[in-house]
């Protein structure tokens, strides 16, 4: 039997859940940790363990969550170094560590769509105050993101005007540097597209609340099926690859001038695409797990 080892943060989360349902109809045995719960014990032989797991006995390790968003810069640090050193180890880790880093970083991630050529907004980033206001007047309207945000937080939308520049010169102080990308306007809805190994397991429109524009289920924002389409499925996959990911949740939004990439989620949750249209991709992640550590 296969043992499948499932990082959470929260293990009642549904993509949690549904892992480990889909881990145990699978046929393989399921242990479900949080990372922030694994000691690695140098003394002597190195082991690393969490509770009276020991990590030697896994297959796989499936990553629903690593933690972050918050101050623990060094817990962050660890958590993703545990997941290296248990790949190092043998153990087939799902997203690739490597995978999960570069699709939270927004900025590695757009440097990686324009050198692989896919279509993605017109994004700057700099330090330089007068930099991001010259860009800002030839665009018109931008979205400043944090490097490593999440969830649609922290996002604004700047225009060329006094209240933008100050909102600019604060960012800068706060992050040093500035993540500005060229607003895209669209139908008030973004594409969230599931991608496990090179092939889309289906996508989801999500329509902001009246009034905002960020799309994000988090921030209100509605899951409704959204047909897949020869450039969807093209531009999703790509995306994925670009940033190593296995599986991925990559979002799409619909300019004028056709798709653009967004980002790469590297540890999507699968409840919005099951609540509206009954696919479960954490089946397709575990399938492609299992498979990979059969024999
Ligand atoms: N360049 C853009 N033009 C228009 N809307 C955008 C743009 N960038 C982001 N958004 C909106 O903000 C949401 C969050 O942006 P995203 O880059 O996916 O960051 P996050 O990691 O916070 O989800 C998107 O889903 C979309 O609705
Ligand atoms: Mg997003």
């Amino acid at each position: 039997m296969k043992h499948i080892g499932i990082a959470v943060t929260d293990s009642q989360d549904w993509t949690a859940r549904a892992l480990y349902e889909a881990v145990t109809r699978a046929g393989g045995s399921p242990f479900v940790f949080r990372l922030h719960d694994v000691t690695t014990r140098m003394l002597g032989e190195t082991e690393l363990v969490a509770g009276d797991m020991d990590f030697r006995s896994l297959d796989a390790v499936i990553v629903r969550d690593v933690g972050g968003g918050g101050d623990d810069t060094e817990g962050m640090s660890y958590r993703f170094d545990v997941l290296c050193n248990l790949d190092e180890q043998g153990i087939k880790i799902v997203n690739p560590p490597l995978a999960i880093q570069t699709a939270a970083n927004k900025h590695m991630s757009s440097y990686l769509f324009k050198q692989q050529g896919l279509s993605t907004p017109d994004t700057i980033l700099t330090s330089d105050f007068d930099t991001a206001v010259n860009v800002l007047r030839e665009w018109g309207r931008a979205v400043i993101k944090p490097i490593f945000g999440f969830k649609g937080l922290d996002i604004h939308c700047v225009v060329d005007d006094e209240s933008s520049k100050i909102r600019l010169i604060k960012h800068l102080e706060r992050r040093g540097v500035l993540y500005l990308q060229q607003y895209i306007p669209n139908p008030g809805r973004d594409i969230r597209v599931f991608v496990v190994d090179g092939q889309v397991s289906g996508a989801i429109y999500r329509n902001a609340l009246p009034g905002s524009w960020i799309n994000n289920l988090s921030q209100g924002g509605a899951p409704r099926h959204c047909p897949l389409s020869p450039e969807i499925e093209e531009l999703a996959c790509g995306a994925a690859r670009a940033v190593g990911a296995v599986y991925a949740g990559v979002d799409l939004i619909e300019g004028e001038e056709g798709l653009s990439i967004l980002e790469v989620n590297g540890t999507p949750s699968g409840r919005g695409i099951f609540e509206a249209c009954d696919i479960d991709v954490t089946v397709d992640i575990v399938r492609y797990v299992m498979g990979e550590v059969d024999g």
